[in-house]
């Protein structure tokens, strides 16, 4: 059963590679708005974890309803839409496209969707001013600082404001400073948009952002009880 309000949960994971178990029984929730941090020692399971809840991953067993519909029971293509109009993505180098500007890359999940280049470049530009880089328009990922690329990758990643942001150490590549601000204005900017955010990162500045972090050990997950 889907617990009251939740807008995505796992249960049950296992996924191996080969010998190596990277999910072993892992558990997940989230309801809309809220902000999960999935923090846990390297090789522990974290992006194995956010890759089965984003449907990049197939686990071997378990299940993960998203809205309660089971996510195995989608086709290639209902998981693909899914991704494209529901989930946002950001990664810990931004995965921005060198040969765009700023702005394209913005605008792209949109344009992939079929709007307008105008229309496209509008919202872009609107959440490029939230995210304090609406300067950058014009020009390309290698002529801006890092901090300034992920808060890019992080107005692409709302454009198509989605349920779901799905974000992979976004601030792992920055200083702490940069690092706050990339994490203060996404919070800020899910919270506007009532997106859940999964989020996954070592640190614990990082993870201070969030309503609620689990631990992932072994490729098993548990609520951790924040510590103020
Ligand atoms: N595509 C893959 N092929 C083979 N093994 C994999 C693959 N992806 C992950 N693994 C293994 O599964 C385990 C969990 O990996 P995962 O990437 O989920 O860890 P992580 O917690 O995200 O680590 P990190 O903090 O270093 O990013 C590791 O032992 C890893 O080597
Ligand atoms: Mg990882």
């Amino acid at each position: 059963m889907t617990p009251a309000g939740s807008l995505l949960v796992a249960d049950a994971l296992h996924k191996s590679y080969g010998p190596t178990t990277a999910l072993d029984g892992a558990e997940f929730s989230i309801h809309p708005g809220e902000v999960v941090a999935v923090m846990g020692p390297s090789g522990s399971g974290k992006s194995t974890l956010l890759h089965c809840l984003a449907g990049i991953v197939t686990p071997d067993s378990g299940s993960i309803l998203y809205n309660g519909r089971e996510m195995a029971t989608m086709s290639d293509a209902e998981r693909s839409q899914l991704r494209r109009s529901e989930f946002g993505f950001v990664f810990q180098f931004g995965q921005l496209v060198p040969e765009l500007t700023c702005v394209e890359n913005v605008a792209l999940p949109l344009r992939l969707n079929g709007t307008s280049r105008k229309a496209a470049e509008k919202a872009a530009l609107t959440w490029m001013e939230r995210l304090e880089v609406d300067d950058l328009g014009k020009k390309r990922p290698g002529e801006v600082s890092g901090g300034q690329g992920q808060r890019v990758a992080v107005a692409r990643a709302l454009v198509t404001d989605p349920r779901v942001l799905f974000a992979d150490e976004p601030t792992g590549a920055l200083d702490s400073l940069n690092g706050e601000r990339v994490m203060e204005l996404l919070t800020d900017a899910a919270r506007t948009t009532n997106a859940a955010v999964v989020l996954v990162t070592h640190e614990a500045r990082v993870a201070a952002y969030s309503d609620r972090e689990i631990v992932v050990r072994d490729g098993k997950s548990r609520d951790m009880e924040r510590v103020v």
